[in-house]
């Protein structure tokens, strides 16, 4: 941190000045971009031949290659002995660019400027976000600290990674551009296999939006359908339905009913997402079964499901199978209930 802002004060004010090479590479915060990838991705720094930024558990580190595989592959994704034509330019932006300036997408703060192709690193003040269009140096453009836009032009063929606004949607690098892409219907993106599964196994800070609400006189809360505590606020616009609803969690130990519009006991609620979600290391009913059987959660994560013995139901306040019938509370999915 301290290198970063001494280099930041030192030639902020002139963006045409650059810091030295390897000078600004070796810092940075690169723990935005990482989110967007899987664990484990290399990412090439653009511009070198030799560097790339290591996600590892969210955390990006920059890399360089050395001794007898000095040039780092983005395809094999490791440090090479030597690179074929097809990597002469190394991820360099500026190709084909003579006095425009162009994104490093994977730092916003960054950019290069082109003089006959070759790019020449430079940094934004600070709180400044470099912006290409504009071709400058801008105070609160956006607070995605990623350029999505050119970030396919460093990486390989059919990488996959996160959108950052709807959990149901990724991107797929094709042709060394950006496609947005959807999960079937009722599913999310899981950057860490790459792969569309359950809403209910994705960590999600962006639950999908689309088709949630129904134009409507009065405000209708509306499941997530990802979890089982989070619910939408769809506001009451009449003729036309809310595109972009609220998103709200209900207290821990409570979870929403679409049924009858509140938040509820979570043994009064039908719900098969997660019932773990707010409940913390404990043995709590299934929605599954009819009251015989539960669920043990740690760390408000679903682990193991299991049958209570001789028809015995499961009573979350003693928190143990019980011969007290249990049935009025049952919070299985009841056919045909209206
Ligand atoms: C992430 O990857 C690193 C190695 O790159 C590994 O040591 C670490 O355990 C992984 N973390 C998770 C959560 O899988
Ligand atoms: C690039 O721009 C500079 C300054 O405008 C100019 O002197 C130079 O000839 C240009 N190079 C090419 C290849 O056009």
């Amino acid at each position: 941190m301290l290198s970063k802002n001494a280099c930041e004060v030192l030639f902020g004010a002139c963006l045409l000045i650059f810091c030295l090479p390897g000078f600004s590479e070796a810092v940075g915060d690169y723990s935005e971009l990482c989110r967007l990838f899987k664990n484990g991705t290399n990412i090439r720094k653009p511009g070198t031949c030799d560097e790339y930024i290591h996600c590892s558990d969210g955390e990006g580190i920059m890399k360089f290659c050395e001794g007898t595989t000095p040039y780092y592959n983005s395809i094999k994704q490791e440090c090479v002995k030597e690179l074929s034509n097809s990597h002469l330019y190394c991820g360099n932006r500026c190709e084909g660019r003579n006095g425009t300036w162009v994104s490093d997408p994977t730092n916003c703060e960054q950019y290069f400027y082109c003089r006959d192709g070759v790019p020449l690193a430079g940094a934004c003040p600070i709180g400044q976000h470099f912006s290409e269009s504009s071709q400058a140096c801008m105070h609160g453009v956006d607070s995605q600290c990623v350029d999505v836009a050119n970030i396919c032009e460093i990486l390989p063929e059919n990488t996959a990674f996160r959108y950052e606004d709807d959990c149901s949607y990724y991107y797929v690098c094709k042709n060394s551009k950006q496609t947005l892409t959807k999960c079937k219907s009722k599913l999310y993106f899981n950057v860490e296999t790459g792969d569309c599964v359950a809403r209910n196994l994705v960590a999600c800070d962006a639950h999908s939006k689309e088709g949630v609400c129904a134009a409507s006189s009065k405000v209708v809360f509306k499941s997530d359908s990802a979890t089982c505590r989070g619910y939408f606020i769809c506001k009451a616009f009449g003729t036309v339905a809310d595109l972009d609803p609220l998103w709200n969690q209900c207290p821990e130990g409570t979870f929403f009913d679409e049924g009858r519009q509140l938040c509820g006991k979570a043994t009064d609620v039908v719900c098969t997402h997660n019932r773990c979600d707010g409940r913390g290391t404990m043995l709590v009913v299934s929605s599954k079964n009819y009251c015989h059987n539960y669920i043990q959660c740690v760390d408000g994560l679903e682990v193991a499901e299991s049958t209570c013995h001789f028809d015995h139901f499961f009573d979350e306040v003693i928190q143990a199978c019980s011969s007290k019938i249990i049935y009025d509370n049952c919070c299985d999915e009841q056919p045909n209930s209206s």
